[in-house]
């Protein structure tokens, strides 16, 4: 009798619990890089490496607009030399433009809502493709 207390506890755990142990694993993003824009490169390359822009591209944003708004600087000249115009919406979204498949999926994983979107106009996409 006290076995089956303990199958049942054991279920009752596990059932309870699997949202939190199987939503790590499950969902960890990939972004995609399928756009039209970076389909279209020849390098298939951000405006700096990948590894930077994976951890550093907040503050290169908040250097952006820094540089746009108190500057004026409307020119980004990367590690490599290459130019770019400083603008969320049209370099940055331009290449982007998958918006929820992208920065969304990521944020959502990373539990990080960036504000931008109050004001900043969100690339077009698709209805349902979520
Ligand atoms: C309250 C409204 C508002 C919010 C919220 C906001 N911005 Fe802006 N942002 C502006 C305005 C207005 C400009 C100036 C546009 C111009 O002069 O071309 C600007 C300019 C910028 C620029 C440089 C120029 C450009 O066209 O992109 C960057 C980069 C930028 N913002 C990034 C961000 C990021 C990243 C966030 C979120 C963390 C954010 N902003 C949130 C209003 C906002
Ligand atoms: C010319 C097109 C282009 C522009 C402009 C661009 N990106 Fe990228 N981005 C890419 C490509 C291509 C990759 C993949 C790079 C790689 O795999 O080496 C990438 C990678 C990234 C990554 C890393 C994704 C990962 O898988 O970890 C982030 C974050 C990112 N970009 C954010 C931004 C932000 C923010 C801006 C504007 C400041 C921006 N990108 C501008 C094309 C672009
Ligand atoms: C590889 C995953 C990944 C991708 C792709 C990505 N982000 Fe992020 N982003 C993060 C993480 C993680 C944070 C939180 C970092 C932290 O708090 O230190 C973040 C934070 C931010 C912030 C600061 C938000 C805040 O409240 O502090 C902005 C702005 C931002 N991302 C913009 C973008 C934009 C725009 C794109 C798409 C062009 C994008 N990110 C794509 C992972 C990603």
């Amino acid at each position: 009798m006290k076995r089956y207390v303990y199958i049942g506890i054991v279920a009752f755990i596990v059932i309870v619990t699997y949202p939190f142990w199987s939503a790590g694993k499950a969902k960890k993003p990939e972004p995609k890089l399928d756009t039209p824009e970076i389909q279209k490169l020849v390098e298939k390359k951000c405006v700096e490496p990948k590894e930077f822009m994976k951890r550093e591209h907040m503050k290169l944003l908040n250097q952006w607009r820094d540089a746009a708004l108190r500057d004026g600087t409307r020119v980004y000249v990367n590690s490599e030399g290459k130019e770019f115009t400083v603008s969320l919406q049209n370099t940055c979204m331009k290449c982007h433009s998958n918006k929820k498949k992208f920065c969304d999926e990521c944020h959502n994983y990373a539990g990080v809502k960036p504000y931008c979107w109050d004001c900043h106009i969100a690339p077009k996409e698709e209805e349902g493709q979520i």
